[in-house]
């Protein structure tokens, strides 16, 4: 049934069925790529979540794993919950989040070589409840790393009329942890959900990174997702300075435009010292639907994570990601007119990449999925401010879908263009699934056309002076056929 969704991903990461949601347990060991995920493989719904697993050699095409954690009867009876892998002195060790009653604790499973089979620890939990004298609204999700001869962890969380958490602990063994403290936490009484960089009242999947080298202030990275009543919101990033046990803020903002169409980030660092990082790119159709259609959930691509010229976080598709493209098409490069659009017939599964100028006031729309009359489009707008240097990505949903059930949300935030109001931009759109890069900023969106003749793609001057200094398209590799 899945199979033939034409809203199926094609050169995405997906589950053979069933549903998927959090990034987890990334590592490359030996050499080999490893992708765990939150996983329902009975139905597209989140219940009595797995971890589902998948190997790589180059990041982009997989290979379905046997399921790596089942619920069984104990702390993680009702779920096998998000959490991290660690090399614990040869011994692959996972740290998760056990879900029963509806609470999570931490639980610890010890692997095989191959990473395949897996050893709950009889006395999981090993934290048997949150830090006492805390009021929290919840406490998950694990980010574990080593540190001046022990280990160190962070635990999602939330304290009551305060904010979003990341909750400080310390182990010698990863089996008996003391409480440090909190890292950092937010403020849930300022800002609101249309708030771009509002850190609401719980963070899941927190991830703590260095981007820069050692010694370079500002250089250290937490991500987390802000969750508010029930909704899952936006991944936020702070850089900033981790020093001692906490966290000292630099810049904060939103990890990705889309807010919720690229939630709950992990990242890992790869044997090639990069930074590398998956999200869930939730759906964006109703219930019913999805249940019809038999899965639920895409990963991102892999993306690496720099830290920009501003100091904040620059996100583009791992350089792994044009192995999958093919026969590329030609975009002429010169000035670009509203008379005289870009007209590239590519389908529904391609890449483009485009290094546009514009001008003060100019603006530029790559149309893609598109109908020959229009009745279906979604357009992806980059712009320049006409009074500064300022630039702007968004995406318009609005002619998306004929399906009016489908999100049709618009979605945009800034971009810093080059001196002369350069942007390199890429759009990469599978089938449902759309990934949209401008110099470093990322946005990503899920749209569900439901005409077959929806796969035009043009790219157009809509106000202003602005022309394609060069550009490329490709169709892309269905790495399932
Ligand atoms: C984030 C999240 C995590 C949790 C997992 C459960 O999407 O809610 O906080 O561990 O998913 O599947």
């Amino acid at each position: 049934l899945a199979a033939h969704d034409p809203q199926r991903p094609r050169f995405h990461f997906l589950p053979p069925a069933g549903w998927l949601n959090d990034p987890n347990g990334l590592t490359q060991w030996n050499g080999t790529y490893h992708l765990f995920y939150q996983h329902n493989p009975h139905a597209p719904v989140h219940e009595r979540i797995h971890w589902g697993h998948a190997t790589s050699a180059d990041l982009v095409t997989w290979a379905h794993e046997p399921t790596a954690l089942t619920p069984s009867a104990g702390p993680d009876e009702d779920g096998c919950w998000s959490g991290v892998l660690v090399d614990d002195g040869g011994t692959p060790t996972i740290v998760y989040s056990g879900h029963r009653g509806g609470r999570e604790l931490p639980c610890v499973a010890t692997g095989s070589a191959d990473l395949r089979t897996w050893r709950k620890l009889p006395d999981n939990p090993v934290i048997a409840g949150p830090p006492d004298g805390l009021d929290l609204t919840a406490f998950r999700d694990h980010c574990v790393w080593r540190e001046g001869g022990r280990w160190r962890q962070l635990i999602g969380s939330g304290i009551r009329g305060v904010g979003g958490a990341a909750l400080l602990y310390e182990s010698a063994d990863l089996r008996r942890w003391e409480y440090v403290g909190p890292l950092l936490t937010g403020d849930v009484t300022h800002g609101s959900t249309d708030d771009l960089s509002w850190s609401g009242s719980m963070w899941e999947c927190v991830d703590l990174f260095r981007l820069g080298p050692d010694g370079a202030a500002g250089a250290d990275v937490l991500v987390a997702s802000a969750w508010h009543e029930g909704a899952t919101h936006y991944p936020l990033y702070w850089t900033g300075d981790y020093r001692g046990d906490r966290f000292q803020p630099v810049h904060q903002g939103p990890l990705d435009l889309g807010g919720r169409y690229f939630y709950a980030p992990q990242s890992f660092r790869d044997e090639h010292d990069r930074r590398i990082m998956f999200g869930w790119l939730q759906e964006g159709r109703d219930e019913s639907t999805v249940a019809a259609a038999g899965w639920s959930g895409v990963m991102s691509l892999p993306r690496v994570v720099t830290l920009g010229a501003d100091g904040r976080p620059a996100l583009a598709p791992a350089a792994e990601v044009t192995m999958l493209r093919t026969d590329p098409v030609t975009v002429a490069a010169g000035p670009l007119g509203d008379a005289d659009p870009r007209r590239l017939w590519l389908g529904d599964q391609f890449d483009v990449e485009a290094r546009l100028v514009l001008d003060p006031g100019a603006a530029v729309d790559l149309v893609v999925r598109a109908t020959e009359d229009g009745a279906e489009r979604t357009v992806v707008t980059v712009s320049r401010a006409a009074d500064g240097p300022g630039g702007r990505i968004a995406v318009d949903r609005a002619a998306g879908s004929l399906d009016p059930s489908v999100d049709a949300t618009p979605r945009g935030g800034p971009v810093p263009l080059g001196p002369g109001g350069e942007v390199d931009l890429r759009v990469i759109v599978d089938h449902s699934a759309v990934e949209i890069f401008a110099n470093g900023r990322a946005l990503t969106t899920r749209v569900y056309p439901t005409r077959p003749d929806a796969g035009g793609v043009e790219l157009r001057g809509r106000a202003g002076g602005s022309r394609v200094e060069r550009a490329g398209a490709w169709r892309m590799t269905d790495i399932w056929a």
